[in-house]
């Protein structure tokens, strides 16, 4: 299969349709394609398809994706989806927006790599000036780099070297990507820091997340008995669990983490790789809520769907990287100028279109609405979320994997995720109709009503 065999979506495409599956998922195009690439990824992937598969009793093969546009994709056997997922949370605005379109092109006529830290680009410059803007702390400054788990490394090595203490408290349930700095306070599953073990930081302490008002008291608790360890530099916050689940903790527990935090002398970095740039309906989810943050990490939606992420925090901090010997955290790619022009006309959309404030508005009548479809239904747990960030609790991690095959079968792209892949987790781009998102309501009712 060539790629230009495959036809584009249509000029008349909205990028707002309905599914219309023409053939049932995965076609034949998509199974060779599956096939071939079973010989060259990674065994990692299909394994774990496999062994999806014989949990949920469910044919796990994937469709193999083509083109997408707006919040619609297309596979390789032509069938159109509508994507509730937008590349985990990063495309803010969906598929092939057009000023990130444009940004792109422009910028890759002008100037696709620069010299990182040493000849920084122009769109570099204009990039740090806007994500600096968005910490609340004084005279901000900015650490890029491609991944989250860049982000949330450069945070935990700017926390070291400010307060010179190794510790760091996590959290239960947490996710801050796979490096081998986040790894360790990695709480969403042991299994993937064991193999590691012996690598990894040992100085990592665990609390509980509060899921509740009725849990703060107790996972307040466990944060002041991490912190009392001593020796801890900082504490890592996702300020609502995403991978985890979709957990939305009351704003008291961010709160009093945050001051437990300056209480011991630590500093607080919020991980804001999921939740910020409107994905909960505010440019900064933890700030909003009213918590005291000192190094902020933003990712996934930053680049518009080119690989970007920032470490944000107050001079006063980002000046312990100043030292007479060397730079000494720095990578090739780092304020790459493409992905710095996209992630510029990514913020510029959001604002000019409202998104983060359409998102805060229309957030929580979606939910309502999932949770009126849904509610009282045998398999569901709880429906949550904030802003366009949903999660579907369901009894368990093979009904969840059955659903999100049964919803591919209709034309939806979910996905699981939670301790167990019990929660359907949705984080569809900003700009996705209300109707797309009521019908993917009806849809699970559907799925989920059946006998
Ligand atoms: C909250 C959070 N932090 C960090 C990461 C890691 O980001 P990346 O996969 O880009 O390394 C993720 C990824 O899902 C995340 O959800």
């Amino acid at each position: 299969m060539a790629l230009s065999e495959i036809p584009l979506p249509s000029a008349d495409a909205t990028g707002d349709d309905p599914p219309e599956i023409r053939i049932d998922p995965p076609g034949p195009m998509s199974r060779a394609a599956v096939t071939r690439l079973e010989q060259v990824e990674c065994p990692a992937f299909g394994h774990r398809r496999d062994a999806r598969a014989a949990v949920s009793g469910a044919d796990m093969l994937p469709i193999v994706l083509a083109s997408g546009r707006g919040s619609n994709l297309y596979d390789v056997d032509g069938n159109r989806y509508v994507d509730l997922v937008a590349g985990f949370g990063s495309l803010l605005l969906g598929h092939a927006y057009s000023s990130v379109l444009r940004a792109i092109e422009g910028q890759s006529t002008r100037l696709i790599q620069a010299l990182g830290d040493v000849y920084s680009a122009d769109a570099k410059l204009a990039l740090l000036e806007r994500v600096a803007s968005l910490h609340p702390g004084v005279r901000p400054r900015v650490l890029l780099g491609q991944s989250g788990s860049d982000a949330v490394t450069a945070a935990i090595k700017t926390a070291a070297l400010f307060t010179g203490k190794p510790g760091l408290v996590a959290f239960e349930g947490a996710y801050h990507g796979l490096g081998y700095a986040p790894l360790p306070a990695c709480g969403l599953r042991e299994s993937y820091r064991a193999p590691f073990r012996e690598q990894l930081n040992p100085h990592v302490s665990f609390a509980p997340y509060a899921r509740t008002e009725a849990d703060v008291d107790r996972a307040l608790g466990g944060v002041a008995t991490a912190l009392q360890k001593g020796n801890v530099g900082a504490v890592l916050i996702e300020p609502v669990l995403g991978r985890g689940g979709c957990v939305v903790p009351p704003d008291a527990f961010l709160t009093g983490v945050s001051e437990l935090a300056a209480k011991h002398g630590a500093l607080v970095i919020a991980d804001e790789i999921w939740t910020a740039l409107g994905r909960t309906g505010s440019m900064v989810r933890s700030t909003t809520v009213g918590a005291h943050v000192d190094i902020l990490c933003f990712g996934k939606g930053l680049g518009g769907g080119l690989a970007l992420s920032a470490c944000v925090a107050p001079d006063e901090i980002m000046s312990a990287w100043a030292r007479a010997d060397e730079v000494v955290h720095t990578s090739t790619h780092a304020g790459s100028p493409l992905a710095c022009a996209a992630a510029i006309a990514t913020l510029d959309a959001l604002r000019f279109r409202r998104l983060v404030i359409r998102a805060r508005e229309i957030g929580p009548s979606i939910l309502d609405h999932f949770r009126s479809e849904l509610g009282g239904l045998r398999d569901v747990v709880e429906v949550r979320g904030v802003g366009l960030m949903i999660g579907i609790e369901l009894a368990s991690g093979a009904v969840g994997l059955r659903v999100s095959r049964d919803m591919l079968a209709r034309g939806y792209i979910v996905l699981t995720g939670g301790t167990k892949g019990e929660v359907l987790t949705l984080t569809p781009a900003l700009n996705i109709s209300e109707d797309r998102l009521r019908d993917a309501a009806a849809a699970l009712r559907e799925i989920l009503s059946a006998p």
